[in-house]
């Protein structure tokens, strides 16, 4: 194969993506499309993502969460936009996936939360159908927001598809600005949902003094955490929480360009992702919102590689342990360890 048609390391590099937010994770070219059908929103790209090189104050990645929804609310969006994302993902090299969404309602539209999650589903069907070389799995997402009543509601509807949806539906995830409301809220709702069987995401830490919050949610345990910045001591965390982390062996969510852009950690070189990595912590890679954050997992993986100087054979590791943390069940980790280790070869040999 000739240098020019070779497809860049970690590009092609088979990955997992394990926290993507599907209205932050629409692209530029499918936000066009929108952008178009509302010229009157007056809506412009900088409202809905974060080029290289810019940043946001935390607070501000929410408000531009509520711009999108501008342009997503109507059960068409839900099924385009998902089926466009699913899509940019298997062109990443992404394997697997598990995306996530706060189901919402529009009255305008007759948008419910039901027909918002039955979108999801459909166009996941629809990738499948279509031979799309990826594997999709959906979280409902809880947004703090809402408060208790409504992330009872998310549970019972996550527990109907849960019920019917021949497995596409696979967890819980709690999100929306940690500033809002207390955890304490959510211990139920979310111990709810374990009973029922679905697995547990929960963003914590994302801003840091909230020991209380975090040791409340680590009780439940979450199956997986979302960020966790300030949970390590020299980010004003403690080693009593490293060490029930550690101990419960909790994967973590690291998302590099989301919380640079998003201005929670200093720099890349300054991620945790070093901190957990170095003390042999399961460790997976994420987007958080490709679209908002103007990356894609492959990025993800080269700017760690180039952060915090790791190997070619440390990146495929990175990527080949991640297939640990799924939420689906142990078959489908075991077709997926034997679909990377049939592409290893031809990776390694390229270079
Ligand atoms: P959606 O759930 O598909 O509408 O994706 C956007 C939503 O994801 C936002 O409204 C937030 O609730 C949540 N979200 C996205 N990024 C973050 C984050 O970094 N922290 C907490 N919540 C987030
Ligand atoms: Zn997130």
């Amino acid at each position: 194969m000739s240098t020019e048609m070779r497809i860049p390391f970690h590009q092609a590099l088979p990955k997992v993506e394990l926290h993507a937010h599907l209205n932050a994770s629409i692209s530029s070219i499918t936000m066009e499309k929108l952008i178009l059908q509302k010229p009157h929103l007056n809506i412009q790209h900088n409202m809905t993502m974060i080029r290289k090189g810019q940043t946001r104050i935390f607070e501000e990645c929410f408000e531009m969460f509520k711009v999108i929804h501008q342009l997503t609310d109507s059960v068409e969006h839900i099924f385009m936009v998902t089926k466009d994302v699913i899509k940019e993902f298997a062109a990443d090299g992404v394997k697997y996936l598990e995306l996530r969404s706060t189901p919402r309602e529009e009255k305008s539209t007759a948008m419910t939360k039901k027909s918002y999650v039955e979108a999801v589903l459909e166009a996941i069907r629809q990738c499948k159908q279509e031979d799309v070389d990826i594997d999709v799995r959906f979280l409902l997402s809880i947004d703090r927001r809402g408060g208790p009543t409504v992330a009872m509601e998310t549970v019972k509807l996550a527990e109907e598809f849960f019920i019917s949806s021949d497995g596409l539906v696979v967890g819980m995830d709690l999100s929306g600005d940690p500033a809002v409301e207390h955890a304490k809220n959510f211990i139920a709702p979310l111990h709810a949902a374990r009973n029922i069987g679905l697995k547990l995401a929960v963003h914590m830490a994302e801003i840091p003094n909230k020991h209380e919050e975090w040791e409340m949610f680590l009780g439940l345990p979450p199956d997986r955490i979302g960020h966790g910045t300030f949970l390590h001591p020299e980010a004003g965390g403690s080693d009593q929480l490293v060490d029930i982390i550690k101990k419960r062996q909790i994967p973590i969510e690291l998302c590099l360009t989301s919380n640079v852009k998003g201005q929670t950690v200093p720099s890349y070189s300054g991620h945790h992702f070093q901190y957990w990595y170095n003390c042999g912590h399961p460790c997976v890679l994420c987007t958080d919102g490709k679209g908002v954050f103007a990356t894609n997992v492959s990025q993800e993986y080269q700017i760690a590689e180039s952060s915090f100087s790791l190997s070619k054979a440390q990146i495929w590791e990175l990527s080949y342990q991640s297939i640990n943390y799924i939420f689906a069940p142990e078959n489908v980790k075991s077709d997926l360890r034997s679909h990377w280790n049939d592409l290893k070869p031809g990776l390694f040999n390229q270079s």
